[in-house]
This record gives structure tokens, sequence and C-alpha cells, in this order.
């Protein structure tokens, strides 16, 4: 069997052909998918990614839909995970009711599903504000938040706070500093940039592949596999699927806990002709 796992960031199975923008571990190949698959046509029986088609925007996602369905074999299957839209937008809604119903136990729950929507399509920096209120000392509603992104979000606070107990402080000052030398970056920021700095550098971080630049809901996604080529659309749970040995991958759960419980899970299949 031939597996094809993109956008793989740190979940990858070394029995799949794993690609990402950079190489996240031993034989992750580093490629722009944005530039197209870098296989020929009808190669793989499984074409997978996870929480990667809402990072492009929407005419780049069918372009590289249709690069999957080029790449799979005719009978083979595409598996696609996204942040679920109808999942957050409900849950959205029943926080909103709760909220405004005077239940002030929700607020914290509501402020979050409000991160959840938006910061990931607007933020401007790493993290942005759903990283800042998970590493806030206290959080009143860690157990939600868990809840709403899994395992992942407990790691990324316990590897937070364990960075932020280990952290030394640097002596201040420098030899630069010490003779007043202004460093490159300095220079290019007041002669050459003049303003300029703050946009590029939000610029940069927009094309880096961190934020959504789109969401799927079971319709949008099911029409887009159609479109793309593929027949046979369904909705599947993380532990589903057509895909022969699937949990023993791990790549969407391990030991029955789903790794984002947030997703959409859809499969396809490629026509024989
Ligand atoms: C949210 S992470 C998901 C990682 C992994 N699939 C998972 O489910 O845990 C999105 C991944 O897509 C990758 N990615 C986003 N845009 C990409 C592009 N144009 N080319 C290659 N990889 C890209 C990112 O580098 C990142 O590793």
């Amino acid at each position: 069997m031939k597996l094809l796992n993109l956008g793989c960031g740190h979940r990858f199975h070394r029995d799949w052909v794993n690609v990402d923008f950079v190489s996240t571990g031993d034989g992750v190949i580093a490629h722009n998918l944005t530039k197209g698959i870098p296989f020929p046509d009808n190669q793989f029986d499984a074409v997978y990614h996870s929480h990667v088609l809402e990072h492009f925007a929407r005419r780049d996602g069918e372009a590289f839909m249709k690069e999957c369905f080029r790449v799979t074999k005719p009978g083979g299957i595409i598996r696609v995970a996204v942040p679920d839209l109808e999942g957050i937008a409900k849950e959205y809604i029943a926080q909103l009711d709760a909220v405004t119903a005077g239940n002030v136990d929700k607020i914290a729950d509501y402020e979050w599903i409000m991160l959840e929507l938006y910061d990931q399509a607007v933020r401007s920096r790493s993290g942005g504000d759903m990283a800042a209120y998970l590493f806030q000392d206290r959080v009143e509603n860690l157990d939600y938040v868990y809840g709403r992104l899994g395992n992942e979000a407990r790691q990324l606070r316990e590897q937070h706070q364990n960075k932020k107990s280990k952290v030394t402080r640097k002596p201040k000052g420098s030899i630069r500093s010490l003779f007043r030398l202004p460093s490159f970056r300095g220079i290019l920021k007041r002669y050459l940039l003049a303003g300029e700095e703050q946009p590029l550098a939000v610029g940069k971080f927009r094309m880096g592949g961190e934020i959504h630049q789109w969401m799927y809901d079971r319709f949008s996604l099911g029409r887009l596999l159609q479109e793309s080529g593929y027949a046979d659309v369904r909705k599947l749970s993380a532990l589903e699927s057509s895909i022969p040995g699937w949990p023993d991958y791990k790549l969407d759960a391990e030991n029955n806990m789903v790794h984002k419980p947030d997703s959409l899970f859809m499969e396809a299949t490629k026509p024989l002709r």
C-alpha cells in the first residue's frame, strides 16, 4: 500500500510518505503544497491530510484537492480532517444562549468559543489569543478547553509551564549596546522601512501557513470532494476509515482518544474510471 500524509506536522507514521513545509522529522519531505503535490498521477492507495485544507485560501484549497485527486489511484481513498465549522457554530450559539440567559458560569466558555471561531483566522502573531488564553496562570474553564481541543491543548499548556519555570535571566547589555552601535535591523527599521516593518511582518506571518483562510462543514467539504472528482463521499468518526489498518497508524486518535475533537472527518473514493 502506498499512503500519503500531506501537511503532516509532527504527526506522521513511517509507513506513510509524509510531506510538510519544512521537514519535521525523519523522512518528512519538505515541500510547499500550494505549488502542487510532487508526485506523478495515480500513485497512492490513500491520501490523507488533517487540519491543512483550512490553511489554504478557498481557491488554493480547490486546486490542492484536485492535486490530491490526481495522485490518488483509481479505487483509492482520500481522507480529510478539518475543524468542523458546523460544530463550532452550534457550540457558539449554545454558549451565546447560555450567557444571554444570564448564566454567568458560561462566560469563560463563551469567550473560548469566540476565540475558536475567529482568532485562528484573524491573528497576526503565532499562537494568537488562543495561546495567550491557554497560557494564563489560571484558566477557569480548562476542562472545557481540553474537551474542545483535546490532549494537544493540555500538552501545549504543560510545555509552556515547564518552559516558564526553566527561564533564566540573560545578562543585560551587549558589546554593541555598550558602544551604542546601531544593529543592522535598527538601521533597516529607521531608514529603509520607515513604518513598513510592522505591515511586512504581519503579511509574512499571515502567509506562513499558521492561520485559517477558510472553513468547512459536512456540506461544503462533501461538495468540494465531489467537485474534485471523488465519489462515495462519507462522514466518519476519528476511528472509522476505509483505509486498511487505520487505527494502527494513530493519526486521528490513539487509545480511543481523539487528537483533535473539534474535527470533521470525511472520506471519498476515486472512481475506477
Ligand atoms: C495545524 S497543522 C496540522 C498538522 C498535522 N496534520 C496534524 O493534524 O496534527 C497544519 C500543518 O500544515 C502545514 N502546512 C500549511 N500550509 C502548508 C503548505 N502550503 N505546504 C506544506 N505544508 C503546509 C503546516 O506546516 C502544519 O504542519
